[in-house]
């Protein structure tokens, strides 16, 4: 198989003494869309923060087509072409949408993520280019995170729990955006608390439990029971 575009080898991360992950082994390949499930305090958060050099890890733990880069500073990870999307939307509250989605393009790489292309996808967003953050509901809050990271014309983007709070119609919305931003070329790994919506939205899952991954692969190889079982702990 062709080298990953991203492995993680024996990822340890935790936050002082406090040991969250325990030596996790996982890849994402070019194209790919990965599920990445778990109860909650799993350590889903911890492994997209250690990807993004939010949390100390050792250089080698994380590579990106081959290249050591663990443990670098977040502006570095993000020069590389990875982008958060991070739980809580996160958007600076006193500027314009439009301001908003320009500061990510700012330290971004050239590509087809333009201010146009992120209207294109999500209309709302062109409506209300000029509300301030503040006055965006949660899935327009949403849609301006995700078309704040794609500004940057990533190569990864991780979402860290994309639909949690927000309404169905919402939800819908943004899940039908995504074969649209993986067709430009960008590879995800998806955090979701749904987990029936993140497997069928994901070509591979990994599922944590305590630190750990209890099961990962594709999701047609698992039964539900299966699933339920990593998820929850039998
Ligand atoms: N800043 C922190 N300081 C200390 N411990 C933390 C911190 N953030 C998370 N933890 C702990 O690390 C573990 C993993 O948390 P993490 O946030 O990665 O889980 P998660 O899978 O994202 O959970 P959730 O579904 O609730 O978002 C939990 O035991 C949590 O309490
Ligand atoms: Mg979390």
């Amino acid at each position: 198989m062709a080298e990953p575009l991203l492995a993680l080898r024996g990822l340890r991360a935790g936050y002082g003494d406090f040991q969250a992950l325990f030596g996790i082994d996982l890849d994402l390949h070019e194209g790919e869309v990965l599920a990445l499930i778990g109860a909650n305090g799993a350590g889903k958060s911890t492994l997209i923060r250690a990807i993004m050099g939010l949390v100390p890890v050792r250089r080698e733990m994380i590579r990106l087509r081959g290249e050591a880069i663990g443990g670098l500073r977040p502006d570095r990870i993000a020069g590389r072409g990875i982008a958060l999307v991070p739980e809580g939307r996160r958007l600076f509250r006193s500027l314009s949408v439009e301001e908003n989605l320009l500061i990510g393009g700012e330290c971004g790489r050239p590509g087809p993520w333009t201010l146009d292309a992120v209207y294109g996808l999500f209309p709302a967003l062109r409506e209300r280019r000029r509300a301030p953050g503040t006055a965006l509901s949660g899935g327009q809050q949403q849609m301006a995170a995700i078309g704040r990271a794609l500004m940057a014309n990533p190569g990864i983007i991780l979402f860290d729990e994309i639909s949690l709070g927000l309404a169905p119609v919402v939800v819908k919305d943004i899940y039908a955006a995504l074969p649209a931003i993986i067709g430009t070329g960008v590879s995800a790994i998806l955090v979701e608390q749904d987990v029936g919506r993140a497997l069928s939205a994901a070509g591979r899952f990994a599922c944590l439990q305590e630190g750990r991954i209890s099961l990962a692969g594709e999701p047609r190889s698992f039964s539900r029971a299966d699933i339920t079982a990593a998820y929850f702990g039998a």
